[in-house]
């Protein structure tokens, strides 16, 4: 077993164990690619500036997202089908950051249900919404939702169309998985993980499967997905949404100025600056690019996040430092699933949270509700 020490161990540790056609799933973007790279590589700009003989023997990287307790500022992004990743992986990734004190996110697109993963952790989690045609399969979402006492929603908005993903067409990633003979073949590379799929019942999306009529198997759950993203999905759907819920709102995918403040009007509690880690619009502006504009625009009247290359503590502190009040990660724990199920998620957060906390300090902060624009070297970050 290799000595992980950072984030890139754990995708490296993935990439090995598992399968091809999920692994490129996660590790991949739309069209070239470029604002996938762009999200990871535009943090390296950003610089900090270094502090000394400042005391920082406590230190302390609590604070509140939409007003609840979270050990740091960082929570778990939705991320479809992490139950292809690892067995149960919902499941697993949702104990991790329950032990670990931030939130976790489940997708509509999960494999592990509302309602199962309520039945194996202790704490309310966050549910991510995608809007379907089927408005009557929303409401139920949502009743479900409410129902396993979720904390927050976070509705998804850069997804009504799809984009495309060259890997996934390459390696017959669809619903269902028409594998092509590479891809199978480099199953049987793959023991751990097979074993694990085979020592579990959850293989399918379970909060789709046997909750619409007609959808109970493969075939019929193929026809559903394909036509049901709603590509007319607009603001009044927002307000729908936002009055049946009734709770912590948090809208994602907000990238333009615009948009932002029409997310204020809407009354949402948060909106998270993302372009969904680069896997939709490819040629938009990296997230921690667009972030400090948006903040400027509206971070006085509604709380503000983002996702995107999120691999460091560096990195989240960075972000904190540009205005967002908290960042979710999706790959950088997905690689911690893939490599070694509950116990990588735990170690990617324990790895962010490490770099995190001394990072600060090397800032001279101790607390991380102090941190701002000012601990980072001025010109070397966008304005
Ligand atoms: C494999 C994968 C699946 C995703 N599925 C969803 C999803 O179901 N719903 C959603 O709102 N965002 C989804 N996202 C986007 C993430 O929530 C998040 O915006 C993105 O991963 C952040 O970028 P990062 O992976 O660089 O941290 C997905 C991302 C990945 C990598």
């Amino acid at each position: 077993m290799p000595v992980i020490t950072n984030i890139e161990d754990l995708r490296v540790l993935a990439e090995k164990r598992v399968p091809r056609m999920f692994y490129d799933y996660a590790d991949c973007g739309s069209w070239t690619e470029s604002t996938y790279r762009a999200n990871e590589s535009d943090f390296q700009s950003i610089k900090l500036r270094q502090r000394v003989a400042i005391n920082m023997e406590h230190r302390s990287t609590r604070t509140q997202l939409v007003g609840q307790d979270v050990a740091m500022p960082v929570a778990l992004a939705p991320v479809g089908s992490t139950g292809m990743q690892h067995a149960d992986g919902e499941i697993l990734a949702a104990r991790a950051a329950e032990k670990f004190g931030v939130p976790f996110t489940l997708s509509t697109m999960s494999i592990c249900s509302i309602e199962d993963v309520a039945a194996n952790t202790t704490r309310p989690f966050w549910f991510q919404l995608y809007v379907m045609r089927d408005r009557g399969f929303i409401e139920r979402l949502i009743a479900r939702a409410q129902a396993a006492n979720c904390s927050a929603l976070v509705l998804t908005l850069d997804l009504q169309i799809l984009a495309q993903r060259n890997k996934d067409l390459k390696n017959g990633l669809s619903v269902p998985v028409k594998p092509t003979l590479s891809s199978l073949l480099n199953l049987m590379t793959k023991p751990r993980w097979c074993l694990g799929m085979a020592g579990t019942r959850r293989r399918q999306f379970g909060n789709i499967v046997g909750h619409v009529s007609g959808v109970d198997d493969v075939s019929s759950l193929s026809e559903w997905t394909t036509r049901q993203f709603d590509p007319t999905l607009n603001w009044a759907d927002v307000e729908w949404i936002k009055k049946r819920w009734g709770g912590k709102l948090i809208l994602k995918g907000i990238q333009d100025v615009e948009d932002a403040r029409l997310a204020v009007n809407s009354g949402a509690d948060a909106l998270i600056v993302s372009n969904h880690g680069g896997r939709q619009l490819d040629g938009a502006e990296s997230s921690i690019r667009a972030l400090p504009a948006i903040v400027d625009a509206v971070g006085k009247q509604i709380e503000v996040h983002m996702d995107g290359g999120i691999r460091s503590g560096q990195d989240v502190l960075k972000a904190r430092a540009l205005g967002a009040q908290g960042v979710y990660i999706g790959r950088s724990y997905i690689y911690g699933l893939g490599a070694m199920g509950e116990a990588g998620v735990t170690k990617s957060l324990e790895i962010i949270h490490k770099e995190l906390d001394i990072t600060m300090a090397f800032c001279g902060r101790t607390d991380i509700n102090t941190v701002d624009k000012s601990i980072l070297l001025t010109g070397s970050y966008p304005t």
